[in-house]
């Protein structure tokens, strides 16, 4: 009889073995941002629906992506419509705006995060309907600088698992006024060739003609790869503001490549808009690894002041799989310091003695199940143990215990309470 309870489509689980690799690459993450004074920030998996579905927000995310649901009307409180979060931007500013850390920290309020977001998209190779973000946000300070500082963390996150094959694809959506001829540029554009796009399409000219350009189904109809250049509706001060960026990244030592058709999916961005993107072959539709850029007008929206922001955000799901691809080796969890094997009437003696291990800091596993000395030498050697502790009844009630290395002829008798400082003796 096949098991009908499995995961939902497009979410998987994560076996204890896999787990190695998410730890060791949640540790580099996490020291990278360190070193950069990045802070954690852990807001809620699902927000009132309204913090994510902005006012003309014409995103796929928003309008087709999202995992909304109405609470029913108890414990005296009105229904209300939540989301689980499909991104972390939105979240992290709402908790910024609600607890007015513009007002009570030092401007750029530094931020990262780590954990599930959920989108309803069509599963596929690096798309997945609960995936894992590492993301940063960079908030209340507007500088070239501070974009360039942004990117490099992603760059440096890369670097440390590994991974050599990306490029940083980098381009500008330009100020308020850059964008508003744009768009005029682009709906003039459209007008005649608007039978010729997608049905979403139809939706996306009216909302926003940028996001045509992104579009899944239409990106490479002629129609679209014609369409005019945003760089040629730039305002002087937009074009001096993204030199300045390239300047600073190149201070740096960073490669990038200027994409003037990189849009990005998501609509709230203003000027700076970037992406980390394999160059693998293979990687095919799940090349962009790393998403994000400037927005001018996100912070505001929660009730906060005028303040400009940046951030990315990582798909780790796609990161681990680019880093084991390029041969990278992840640190795996702890190993076992030592397996118990115990014989005969014994009591709980083996746990006293694990526990006396595991208090000074070796990791031990005891064998509960009665059975041969062989079966449990082979338990030891499955679990890549690096000592093995062998109780029987004699060692139990003389305070002693046998010790030795898998693999060695060489066993040892010593008194329980020396077994710390014997095993430390060996190593
Ligand atoms: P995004 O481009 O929508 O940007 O997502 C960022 C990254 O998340 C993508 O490059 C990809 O690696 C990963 N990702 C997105 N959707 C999926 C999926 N269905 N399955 C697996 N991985 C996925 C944002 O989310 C913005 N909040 C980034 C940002 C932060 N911009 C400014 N600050």
């Amino acid at each position: 009889m096949s098991n009908t309870f499995q995961t939902p489509r497009g979410t998987y689980d994560i076996l204890p073995d896999e787990m190695g690799k998410w730890h060791d690459a949640e540790r580099i993450m996490r020291e990278v941002s360190d070193l950069y004074r990045y802070q954690e920030i852990r807001t809620p998996y699902f927000e009132l629906t309204k913090v994510f579905d902005r006012e003309g927000d014409s995103s796929d995310m928003v309008n087709k992506e999202m995992y909304s649901f109405r609470t029913k009307e108890q414990y005296g409180e009105q229904s209300e419509s939540y989301t689980l979060r499909p991104e972390g931007t939105a979240g992290t500013i709402r908790a910024f705006d609600q607890h007015k850390m513009y007002a009570t920290n030092e401007l750029p309020v530094r931020l990262y995060y780590l954990g599930p977001m959920f989108r309803h998209e069509r599963p596929q190779k690096g798309r997945q309907r609960q995936f894992t973000q590492y993301g940063v946000e960079a908030l209340g300070i507007k500088s070239p600088q501070l974009d360039a500082e942004v990117i490099a963390l992603g760059v440096d996150i890369i670097k440390a698992v590994g991974i050599k094959s990306v490029k940083v694809a980098i381009n500008t959506l330009g100020d308020d006024d850059s964008r508003a001829a744009y768009r005029q540029a682009l709906k003039d554009y459209f007008a005649p060739h608007i039978d010729e796009l997608c049905e979403d399409c139809h939706r996306r000219y009216e909302q926003n003609p940028l996001r045509i350009l992104d579009c899944k189904v239409d990106g490479d109809n002629p129609v679209v790869l014609n369409a005019p250049k945003l760089s040629d509706y730039l305002t002087p001060e937009s074009k001096a503001y993204f030199d300045e960026v390239l300047k600073s990244l190149e201070s740096l030592g960073i490669d990038y490549e200027v994409d003037d058709r990189l849009v990005r999916g998501l609509d709230y961005y203003t000027d700076t808009v970037f992406e980390i993107i394999s160059v693998r072959p293979e990687s095919g539709k799940a090349a962009t690894v790393c998403g994000g850029g400037r927005y001018d007008h996100f912070i505001d929206y929660y009730g906060g002041p005028e303040l400009s922001g940046i951030g990315f955000a990582f798909g780790v799901e796609r990161l681990l799989t680019l880093a084991v691809e390029e041969g990278h080796v992840f640190n795996e969890d702890r190993p076992l310091d030592a397996y118990i094997i115990s014989l005969g009437e014994t009591g709980s003696i083996p746990l006293q003695v694990a526990q006396e291990l595991r208090h000074a800091g070796l990791t031990a596993e005891v064998n509960f199940v009665p059975r041969s000395l062989k079966s449990q030498f082979k338990s030891s050697d499955r679990k890549g143990a690096k000592y093995v502790v062998i109780i029987g009844e004699t060692e139990a009630a003389e305070g002693k215990v046998n010790l030795k290395r898998p693999g060695e002829k060489e066993q040892i008798t010593v008194d329980r309470k020396d077994l710390v400082r014997t095993i430390e003796g060996m190593e």
